[in-house]
């Protein structure tokens, strides 16, 4: 894995009463390029050990002078959003790992058509910057409650105007979503409920699935603590209840590779061998997850879990 980057905060505003944003700048030399729809893990010193919590970049992608992030505070979250918004202060030093995207544009669409929901907005602020220097066909649908989940509204009003559509309740996505342009591409992040239903509404119309793209937001939750036995190796370690299996893994010296830390991206998936696992990942089919699990997001939901590690 890619050594982290050591970065400065150089300057933090709240957007909306829950949503705070931080700008990041390197603490020496230069930032790496990062393509819209990019996220960087933030590495959070928490109370319980290192936790990592991953962020869209919302900055522009032909800019990589600094970074940035919005951050959505979760009162019932593990405390990362609580410490990037309660904590973390202008000049502070932090440790993030380079960006990655798992949410990439399709340079070839006609058209561009973007779902956001509530803090699902973080990355399509990225997408804009680079569709609007592509002078690019796009459109927004902006689902998100007027004074709370409305960061970047005033912005995106006049970077976009017609091309913008607020709603404050779930928008009637037949109507978006029938009848558009050959080659459009349909993107949309945010809760897993509207996720599900945008993509239920795209495969009822005939959308290609290679036309279709989203990204879900989704984190560690805690659970029961339960130990954990690590069989090649022979070791014994506790997961904490406010640690995913993940972090308790990296905490005991362990590389376990990663990218999303939120139980979609596949690349955190380990073989178990004994246990009752709690799946929580959007990855694995229900065979799949009769032999592995994503420790990222999964835990166990009994006193004792062995992995083949
Ligand atoms: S890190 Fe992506 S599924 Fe675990």
């Amino acid at each position: 894995m890619s050594a982290a980057l050591k970065v400065r905060v150089s300057a933090a505003r709240m957007l909306t009463p829950v949503v705070r944003e931080i700008t990041l700048k390197p603490c020496a030399g230069t930032l790496p390029g990062f393509s819209p729809g990019s996220h960087v893990q933030v590495h959070l010193p928490l109370a319980e050990g290192k936790v990592r919590n991953a962020y869209s970049l919302t900055s522009d992608p032909a800019d990589n002078r600094h970074y940035r992030i919005a951050v959505r505070l979760q009162e019932t979250s593990r405390g990362g959003s609580h410490y990037l918004h309660r904590h973390v202060r202008i000049g502070d030093s932090l440790e993030i790992s380079p960006p990655a995207n798992l949410f990439a544009l399709h340079a070839t669409a006609s058209l561009h058509i973007l779902i956001a929901g509530g803090i699902g907005i973080t990355p399509f602020m990225a997408y804009i910057a680079a569709l609007e220097q592509r002078q690019a066909n796009v459109e927004l649908h902006y689902l998100h409650r007027p004074g709370l989940s409305d960061a970047y509204i005033e912005e995106l009003q006049q970077r976009l105007g017609s091309r913008l559509h607020t709603y404050s309740a779930r928008p009637d996505l037949g109507r978006i979503l029938r009848s558009r342009p050959l080659g459009s591409h349909l993107y949309t992040c945010g809760p897993q409920p509207l996720l599900d239903a945008v993509r239920q509404q795209a495969k009822a119309l005939g959308w290609p699935q290679s036309r279709v793209h989203w990204e879900a937001f989704s984190a560690a939750q805690p659970g029961q603590p339960f130990d954990l036995e690590l069989v090649r190796s022979g070791r014994h370690l506790r997961v904490g209840a406010e640690q995913s299996l993940l972090e308790a893994l990296e905490s005991a010296g362990l590389q376990v590779p990663n990218l999303c830390r939120g139980g979609v991206c596949g690349q955190c998936m380990t073989r178990h061998v004994h246990g009752e696992i709690e799946h929580r990942d959007h990855f694995l089919s229900p065979a799949e997850q009769a032999e592995f699990l994503m420790p990222c997001v999964s835990r166990g939901c009994g006193p004792c879990v062995s992995l083949d590690l």
